[in-house]
């Protein structure tokens, strides 16, 4: 009996290790066409249907938002303004009508491409909190640079005036830019320590995820540190085989 009050106890622990992990698929701006989009999330839902107290989020471009059912949904941008002349742009508020629940605030490619300054950031991520969406919000330091200034200087002005209350509806997302779209990963150790070093400077009660080449073969090894509590997916989410094994993964 001794021996099977072990495995029950091995089995919470394992629960309560692997509660709320998040999985976040980012799908960038694929796939080409909104037929694929709707076949790639249903071969995911499919995939996904049976797996328990992990929280799956698809984040398609916004074109696909409004076809797209059955799984939580993810926008990759907003705009910091409820409504107006803002040609091009998508309101929170026209996310939330769509039932959209989380928002990509700050990645490093819209920083890059679209000039998103923290300052930008920081009105997004206020802005998305205003109308009940949760930012997700993408920190991370260039090759090069200093990998705690880097994020110390864009954790403090993305959550500007951000209060203690709110941050709980606000994940970050560590993602050095070096590791995107590189196959370079982070090491899960390093990845841990910056979790837990985000965790210190912001608040122990704010969700902390990972991104940068993850795939089905390290995604475990990211889950299994305790200060990581997600992931963010860019690349191997697209192939649904390994975006279902992934997500997996996070249940082992
Ligand atoms: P990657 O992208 O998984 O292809 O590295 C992650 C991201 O950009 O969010």
């Amino acid at each position: 009996m001794q021996y099977e009050g072990f495995f029950v106890w091995e089995k919470c622990v394992k629960i309560i290790q692997y509660m709320d992990k998040i999985i976040i698929a980012n799908w960038k701006m694929n796939p080409e066409t909104a037929e694929e989009a709707i076949e790639l999330f249903e071969l995911v839902k499919r995939g996904v249907a049976e797996v328990n107290g992990i929280d799956v989020v698809i984040c398609p471009p916004f074109v696909y938002l409004p076809i797209l059912k059955g799984l939580k949904l993810g926008a990759q941008n907003v705009f910091y303004k409820e409504e107006g002349a803002f040609t091009g742009e998508v309101s929170p508020l026209m996310l939330k009508d769509l039932g959209v629940e989380y928002v990509i605030v700050g990645h490093s490619e819209s920083r890059k491409y679209l000039n998103e300054t923290d300052e930008i950031v920081n009105n997004k991520v206020i802005e998305a909190l205003k109308v009940g969406l949760k930012p997700i919000l993408c920190v991370g330091e260039k090759d090069g640079e200093d990998r705690e200034e880097g994020l110390r200087g864009q954790l403090s002005k993305g959550l500007k005036d951000i209060s203690e209350e709110e941050i709980k509806n606000v994940i970050i997302a560590y993602e050095p830019v070096w590791a995107i779209g590189t196959g370079n990963n982070c090491s899960p150790k390093d990845a841990e320590k910056v979790a837990g070093f985000i965790k210190k400077m912001i608040s122990e009660s704010v969700k902390v995820i990972y991104g940068g080449s993850v795939n089905s073969d390290n995604s475990n090894s990211y889950l299994s540190e305790s200060n990581i509590e997600g992931l963010l997916v860019g690349g191997d989410a697209l192939n649904a085989e390994d975006f279902i094994k992934i997500v997996k993964s996070a249940e082992n």
